[in-house]
């Protein structure tokens, strides 16, 4: 009975891997809209990408993206950006302006990392440091520490002139600055972060 229970295992690793193989290629085509660095959620009307398991499409974001040229309307990340190195972010830039449709947007989330920089010049926290793990020590430094190593998670950080030179290196026309968008950003991030919405 043992070469049975082999030979399921076989045919059920088999299946897994070709169901992860051919999940982008199938799903693109569905959607309009991509979010990536989404954690393992599923989200109505999105496609969701992320490298841990849970999400629509499992994958690295530091590869080419499994899509074709021109495919949707509209990406969003929440607080994704500033978890890569310069190259490997100018190449997510990249592919993300690829992938979307001429004219789609980009819209994004990320940390402003001015707040941090006027709360060292203050020398007061105010209300920022939240993540217990990131939290060194109540020295006004280790607020920048904080937000620009975030225990080893963050290698870019971003004020809007930043954000905008790295987004038009990237190729995209327009870039401009937007405010809280509840039907797509969590409430949860709002305190320390800055929108964005660049076209393509
Ligand atoms: C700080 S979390 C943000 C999650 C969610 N977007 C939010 O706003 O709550 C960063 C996310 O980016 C994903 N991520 C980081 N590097 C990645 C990579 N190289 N490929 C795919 N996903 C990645 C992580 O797995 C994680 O889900």
């Amino acid at each position: 009975m043992s070469w049975i229970r082999k030979f399921l295992s076989v045919v059920y690793r088999r299946a897994v891997a070709i169901k992860y193989l051919l999940t982008p290629a199938q799903t693109w085509r569905k959607y309009q809209r991509l979010e990536i660095g989404s954690g393992p959620i599923k989200r109505s009307g999105w496609l969701t990408l992320d490298y841990c398991r849970g999400a629509d499409v499992v994958w690295n974001l530091n590869k080419r993206l499994p899509f074709p040229d021109g495919c949707f309307e509209l990406i969003y990340s929440s607080h994704v950006l500033e978890h890569f190195e310069p190259k490997q972010l100018r190449s997510l830039l990249s592919e993300m302006q690829r992938v979307l449709k001429p004219g789609g947007v980009m819209s994004v989330c990320v940390p402003d990392a001015s707040l941090y920089v006027r709360a060292y010049i203050d020398g007061d926290p105010r209300d920022l440091l939240r993540h217990e793990p990131a939290i060194l020590s109540d020295c006004p430094m280790d607020y920048l520490n904080y937000i620009f190593y975030m225990d080893g998670h963050h290698h870019m950080m971003f004020d809007e002139k930043s954000l905008r030179w790295h987004v038009t290196q990237a190729g995209f026309r327009e870039f401009r600055m937007r405010a809280f968008d509840p039907t797509m950003d969590s409430e949860v991030r709002q305190y320390e972060s800055m929108y964005a919405e660049c076209v393509k």
